[in-house]
């Protein structure tokens, strides 16, 4: 073990970098009037490290990472009516990442993708943008569903269980839910599956209104029409106002992939 390492330090290092002129540090040194300075490279390490640490805060679900609106199909669903609504989900999707900047100035609407159907491609579509806008823009994004927004503001009452005090406990649930206002785009996924309760309407009143006074944008997604939401008036009268209704095709593309997927193992099983 000893030899090794001494071997080891005894080593040239492998002058084998991807970038010269920064040794793949992001960084390199240069003189100006007697003084020396540093400077961003631009091989780009520093900025896919950025694009990188969004990715990682944003929290997108692995099934979904890597997909972008570019690459989201329309081909998959089996109607003139779903391939249709899928198509104009689509533009709208990509428009929507082209014309962020102007958007985010106006009125910073969001969007709403809907469908009675499970399955559809809705949560598909709004984590794409959601990597757009990280990866082509730099944007911090944010993916959560409502009930693991809903578990987060609990598991911070448990410190109260454990023992802290309340104006202890209250700062944290207070720091959390202004974390969640303060994110630039929020993906809100399956809004309208949790139960209606008076401290669930409450939080998310206090989130959805922090987020809409302070114009920042959340994209949503839900198995509801937005009228159709069993959440406060209040509430409604805001996400109708903070977003875009998108309908998308009434039917599944998760059933249509599990389908293929059995015939497929089917036919290996069958040796065909
Ligand atoms: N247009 C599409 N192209 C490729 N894959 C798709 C497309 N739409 C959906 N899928 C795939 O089908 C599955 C279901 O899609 P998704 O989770 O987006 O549906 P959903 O409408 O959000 O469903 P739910 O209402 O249950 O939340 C996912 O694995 C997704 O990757
Ligand atoms: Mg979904
Ligand atoms: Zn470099």
């Amino acid at each position: 073990m000893q030899r090794l390492k001494d071997s080891g330090e005894t080593a040239e290092p492998a002058p084998d970098y991807k970038c010269q002129k920064c040794r793949d540090t992001g960084y390199y040194e240069f003189e100006k009037d007697g003084y020396t300075y540093m400077r961003e490279c631009e091989c780009g390490k520093i900025q896919r490290e950025r694009i990188k640490s969004k990715l990682a805060f944003a929290s997108i679900p692995k099934e979904f990472e890597g997909q972008t609106v570019d690459n989201f199909r329309t081909d998959c669903y089996s109607t003139v009516e779903g391939r249709e609504l899928a198509e104009m989900a689509k533009t709208i999707a990509k428009r929507y990442v082209e014309l962020f900047d102007e958007i985010q100035e106006t009125n910073a609407k969001g969007l709403y993708f809907h469908s009675g159907v499970k399955g559809s491609g809705k949560t598909r579509l709004a984590v794409s943008i959601a990597n757009d806008l990280i990866s082509l823009k730099g944007i911090p994004a944010k993916f959560s569903t409502t009930i693991q927004i809903l578990d987060q503001i609990k598991n911070t009452w448990g410190e109260r269980a454990r023992g802290r005090d309340e104006i202890n406990q209250a700062r944290t649930e207070e720091s959390l839910i202004r974390d969640i206002v303060s994110v630039p785009v929020l993906i809100v996924d399956d809004i309208g599956v949790e139960q209606p309760k008076d401290w669930i309407n409450e939080r998310f009143y206090n989130i959805l209104n922090g987020r809409m006074i302070e114009k920042r944008i959340t994209i949503f997604t839900s198995n509801y029409r937005i009228e159709e939401l069993q959440l406060d008036d209040r509430i409604v009268s805001r996400i109708d106002k903070m977003a875009l209704p998108i309908e998308f095709p009434a039917e599944s593309v998760r059933a249509a992939i599990s389908r293929k997927e059995n015939d497929d193992l089917m036919d290996r099983l069958l040796g065909i």
